[in-house]
């Protein structure tokens, strides 16, 4: 079977359950980054304009099955709320039916059997949001029984949560054996891009990464350097690299336990990689008098690397000018903090120079979506990928369960 998309499906007067990934960061109770939850936007308006009933599930970090006030999501049903222009309201049982439009954060347990039928009778005009799903055993084990109970809910699902479908859980898989199941409009943005890249390939074809977490990339590296032209490497990535060869890397950040894995890196795209040859550099505290710029050769066992020198950067910059195709994931150092935001800034804006248009340009994971924002080049990128984990693996050729699913 192949998957069907809601964009080009006729679903009218249903009741559809919206599988999202809502998985943002919280801080003081508030969305600190409403990246994600913009992105679902789209989809919730399209089932509302056909006339269709809108319940909106997702989760928020790891409870583990138990419930835990400090996952619940309300601050993403607030701000959902804000983001329609609804009213916000909260409830566990009743579903009020006023005259204007709400979005109802439903706290109810939904395990329990009475909330098939209030669920059941949701007025099409409001959106319902349902409390964590992960506060149920039964999401994570992807338990038949807890999938059939989310179906109960509906006639409809939906799946828009890339972000989350490298993990096989009930909202994700176990509910499309129960429900006729569809691919939401953000999904179908995600795969259409990512596969451009997959089997597309524009060159010159240039990947960038950085960060810390090598093991996370590492199986993306492999398949995008096989068609790659050049592979640019900084932030943490690039000193474990320099570990690798047996260089000193004094205090700077990287993954421990994964030198072997960057030195395999380094030897299967000899002539690909391109290093940082100069760095900046500073001490412990980054102590102002102590920051430089230096060979990676002669970092101080007192010193960290925190940026990618001025020659790199130069480096970096000619690669990406003649870019046709660029995947960029992790900074180039800590951009977060001035002045070593210097490599990431000035990639990021080269980037944003060339996407839409001259090159086509997939970003993606949470430290490079806010770099792309700090530099004002979110709208010149083709796809900002709202997936961390699930994009990589997708990169890294992997099959997404979530995905599979719908097919
Ligand atoms: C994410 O934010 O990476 C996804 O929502 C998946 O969350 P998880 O890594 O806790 O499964
Ligand atoms: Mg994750």
């Amino acid at each position: 079977m192949s998957i069907k998309y809601l964009r080009t499906s006729k679903i009218q007067n249903k009741t559809v359950l919206l599988r999202v990934d809502v998985n943002v960061p919280i801080d003081n109770g508030k969305v600190s980054d409403p990246f994600r939850i913009e992105q679902i936007l789209p989809t919730i308006k399209h089932l509302q304009k056909d006339g269709n009933t809108v319940i909106v599930c997702g989760h928020l970090g790891r409870p583990k099955g138990k419930k835990d006030p400090q996952f619940s999501l309300k601050p993403v049903a607030e701000l959902l709320a804000d983001m329609l222009g609804y009213k916000y309201l909260e409830t566990d049982h009743a579903l009020p039916d006023y005259e204007i439009n709400h979005l109802i954060f439903y706290k109810g347990n939904i395990a329990e059997e009475k909330h098939q039928a209030q669920l059941s009778m949701a007025p099409s005009k409001d959106v319902i949001l349902l409390e964590n799903l992960r506060f149920y055993e039964g999401e994570e084990e992807n338990s038949p029984v807890f999938a059939k109970k989310l179906a109960s809910f509906a006639d409809v699902y939906v799946n828009d949560a890339f972000g989350v479908d490298h993990r096989a859980a009930a909202s994700t898989v176990g509910i499309t054996k129960y429900l006729d199941s569809y691919c939401g409009l953000l999904l179908e943005q995600e795969i259409k891009s990512l596969d451009n890249v997959l089997k597309h390939v524009k060159h010159p074809f240039v990947v960038m990464t950085g960060g810390i977490k090598l093991s996370e990339k590492v199986g993306a590296l492999e398949n995008l350097g096989k068609k790659a032209d050049k592979i640019l490497v900084g932030g943490g990535v690039a000193n474990l690299m320099y570990k690798a060869k047996g260089m000193e890397v004094g205090l700077s950040k990287i993954q421990e336990g994964e030198t072997k894995t960057a030195w395999q890196i380094e030897k299967n795209f000899k002539g690909k990689l391109v290093l940082p040859t100069d760095v900046v550099v500073a001490d412990e505290k980054m102590d102002k008098d102590s920051i430089r710029a230096t060979s990676p050769h002669d970092i101080r066992k007192t010193e960290q690397v925190l940026d990618i020198g001025p020659k790199t950067i130069l480096a970096f910059a000619n690669e990406i000018k003649a870019a046709k195709m660029i995947v960029w994931s992790g900074p180039l150092g800590l951009f977060e903090k001035k002045p070593f935001h210097h490599g990431t800034m000035a990639l990021a804006r080269l980037i944003g120079g060339r996407g839409k248009g001259i090159a086509f340009v997939v970003a993606g994971g949470g430290d490079t979506v806010d770099a792309i924002r700090q530099a004002g080049q979110f709208e010149h990128i083709d796809h900002v990928s709202t997936g961390g984990g699930a994009m990589l693996e997708y990169l890294a050729g992997k099959k997404l369960p979530g995905i599979e699913a719908l097919k």
